[in-house]
């Protein structure tokens, strides 16, 4: 069953099913509503506007880790975006909550065990490309994995084949084709002017990057910077779904001594600001995906 590495094929099958059990939705798209997309709010955020929705709680589904973040409680949101069957994530897990990257990325291999092919990965981050304004929507082209780098990853332990293979790879991790679409949708609807495309990574948090990290991060590449994403992403490649990823640009980074310091209600107001516009862009996105 249990392991330090993480949860047996068996356990994260029987959530699964407990899922299935739950609700006649077999979804074909997860969504991860990250704090740039209404993880933290109800009105107007695209899980609450998901069509004849199922709700079930973190806290009700078996060996479902629990949110940390005060008042704030997690859910999966069952139904359709665009008659498309979808299942979105309403608040996922940090690393800075304490739990380890398997952990935080469980619910992806669920996800995929439900019958998900593709999965939209939504963030909050601070942007670090000098051209980037706060309000900026950018897609990722392509991340660095800095905890990967000092020995942290989600697949860290022993394999099991039956979701992937020993050694992914990573070349290919945020689909083409996908972006492509992204950006044609980002035009019919007006929104080229603010849609981007770059490199993202995550950092564990929780506290925001000092400046001479971020200058560092910035010399090797990085468009924008957060918590998040990554490791989900990896989990997911390694299981062959299909991933698109976006990251809400909630404030610049600060990289001068002078600067105003990033403040967590910044990043919130932000997504706020941009709930209607994020919400028509991921369900045009979604209906694009499942014809493509
Ligand atoms: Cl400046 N850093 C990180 N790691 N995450 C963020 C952020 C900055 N701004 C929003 N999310």
């Amino acid at each position: 069953g249990k392991s330090a590495q993480g949860y047996s094929y068996e356990i994260l099958l029987e959530i699964a099913n407990f899922l299935l059990s739950r609700t006649s939705v077999r979804p074909r798209i997860g969504v991860i509503c990250g704090s740039g997309m209404g993880s933290y709010w109800k009105e107007g955020s695209l899980a609450e506007t998901i069509e004849d929705a199922t709700c079930v709680d973190y806290e009700d589904i078996p060996n479902f880790p629990i949110s940390t973040v005060e008042g704030h409680h997690g859910k999966l949101v069952f139904g359709k975006l665009q008659g498309v069957p979808v299942v979105a994530m309403q608040g996922r897990f940090h690393y800075y909550e304490g739990y380890p990257l398997w952990k935080c990325c469980l619910p992806v291999r669920v996800m995929k065990l439900l019958g998900v092919e593709t999965l939209i990965v939504t963030n909050a981050a601070g942007g670090l490309n000098p051209s980037y304004k706060i309000g900026d929507i950018m897609i990722v082209r392509d991340h660095i994995n800095m905890m990967g780098f000092a020995g942290n990853n989600p697949l860290h332990g022993p394999n099991d084949e039956r979701f992937g293979p020993r050694f992914p790879p990573m070349n290919k991790a945020y689909k083409v084709e996908f972006r492509k679409i992204a950006k044609e949708v980002a035009e019919e609807l007006n929104m080229d002017g603010i849609v981007r495309e770059g490199v993202y990574t995550c950092l564990g948090g929780p506290n925001f990057e000092t400046v001479a990290e971020l200058n560092m991060l910035k010399m090797v590449g990085v468009d924008a910077v957060g918590m998040s994403t990554v490791h989900e992403v990896i989990t997911a490649r390694h299981c062959d779904m299909n991933v698109f990823a976006l990251s809400l640009i909630t404030n610049e980074c600060v990289t001068s001594y002078d600067d105003a310091e990033a403040n967590h209600e910044e990043v919130l107001d932000v997504g706020k600001m941009r709930q209607d516009v994020l919400r028509k862009f991921v369900s045009r996105l979604v209906d694009r995906f499942v014809q493509d």
